[in-house]
C-alpha cells in the first residue's frame, strides 16, 4: 500500500475537501491532503492512509516547489477555495486578488505543473467549482467569476486532455454547511445548506465516473437546468433580491 499512487486533494483541512479525503481513505485510496493548517493535517494523518502536505496556494513559488517534489499521483481533486460574501464596494483589491489566486491561479498552475505526473499514470482531475459558476451570484461577484472560469477552463481542458489519456471532470455543488458558509452573511440561508457528507459522497462518485459536469442534488440540478433557459440578466436580478433579503435578515437577527 505504501507505494500506491496518491490522490492529491487540495483544501483537505476542512469542509468538503476533508470529507472527500476521509471517504476516499476509508475505501483504501492513498491520499495526499493539502492545506495550510498543520494541526489539521496532523490530525488527518493520525486517522488513516492520509499524508499531509502543507501548501499555501497563495504563493506560486510554494506551488512550484511542492509540484517538483510531488510523489506519483493517480489523480488530483482541486477543491481549495475561498469566498468574499459582501458588497463588492466594501471589499478591496487585496481580497479580490487572494480569491482569484486561490480559486483560479493556483489551480491553473497546479494542473500545468502536474501534467507530466498525471500523464504518466493516465490519471484524472476533478475540479470543484460551484453552482455559483453556472449562475451569476451578486454579493459574491468575484467568487462567481472565479468559479465560472474554472467551469469553462475544466470543460475545455477535458476535451484537450482526453488525447493525453487524462480525464477531467467538473463538480458544481450548491450551498454546503462548512466553514465557508459559517458566516453571518449566510445565516438566513443556513437551512438550505446541504450536509457535507452527502456532497462529498457525490464528489467521490463524480471522481469515479468522471462526467463532464456533475451538479449534485435535485434542487441544484433544477437551478442548473433553469440557468440554461432563462436570460442570465434575469437570474442575476432574482439572485440579487434573494441574497439582499438574506443579508438583511441575517443582520436583523
Ligand atoms: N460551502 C459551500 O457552500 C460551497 C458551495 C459550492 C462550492 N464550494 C466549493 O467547495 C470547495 C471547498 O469549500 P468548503 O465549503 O469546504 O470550504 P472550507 O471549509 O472553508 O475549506 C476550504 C479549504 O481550502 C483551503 N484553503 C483556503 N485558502 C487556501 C490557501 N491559500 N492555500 C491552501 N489551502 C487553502 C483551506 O485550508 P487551510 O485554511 O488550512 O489552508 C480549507 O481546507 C471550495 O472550492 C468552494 O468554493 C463550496
Amino acid at each position: 500500500m505504501a507505494s500506491q499512487s496518491k490522490i492529491l486533494i487540495t483544501g483537505a483541512t476542512s469542509g468538503l475537501g476533508r470529507e472527500i479525503a476521509l471517504q476516499m481513505a476509508a475505501r483504501g485510496e492513498s491520499i495526499l491532503a493539502s492545506g495550510r493548517r498543520q494541526n489539521r493535517l496532523t490530525a488527518l494523518e493520525a486517522r488513516s492512509d492520509i499524508t499531509g502536505l502543507a501548501l499555501d496556494l497563495s504563493s506560486p513559488d510554494n506551488i512550484t516547489l511542492a509540484c517538483a517534489n510531488m510523489p506519483a499521483l493517480s489523480g488530483v481533486i482541486l477543491n481549495a477555495g475561498i469566498t468574499f460574501a459582501d458588497d463588492f464596494t466594501s471589499g478591496d483589491y487585496e481580497t479580490d486578488n487572494a480569491l482569484i489566486q486561490t480559486n483560479v491561479g493556483a489551480n491553473v498552475q497546479l494542473i500545468r505543473a502536474l501534467l507530466p505526473n498525471l500523464k504518466q499514470s493516465q490519471g484524472r482531475i476533478l475540479i470543484i467549482a460551484s453552482l455559483g459558476g453556472l449562475t451569476p451570484l451578486p454579493y459574491q461577484a468575484v467568487y462567481a467569476g472565479t468559479k465560472a472560469f474554472m467551469i469553462n477552463f475544466g470543460l475545455s481542458l477535458r476535451e484537450e486532455l482526453k488525447h493525453e489519456g487524462i480525464k477531467v471532470g467538473v463538480f458544481a455543488p450548491g450551498g454546503i454547511k462548512t466553514e465557508m458558509t459559517d458566516i453571518p452573511a449566510m445565516k438566513a440561508l443556513e437551512k438550505d445548506l446541504a450536509p457535507v457528507e452527502s456532497v462529498a459522497a457525490a464528489a467521490v462518485k463524480a471522481y469515479d465516473k468522471m462526467p463532464a459536469l456533475c451538479v449534485p442534488g435535485a434542487q441544484n440540478k433544477l437551478i442548473a437546468g433553469f440557468s440554461k433557459l432563462a436570460p442570465r440578466s434575469f437570474i442575476a436580478g432574482q439572485a440579487e433580491k434573494i441574497y439582499r433579503k438574506a443579508r438583511q435578515d441575517s443582520k436583523s437577527d
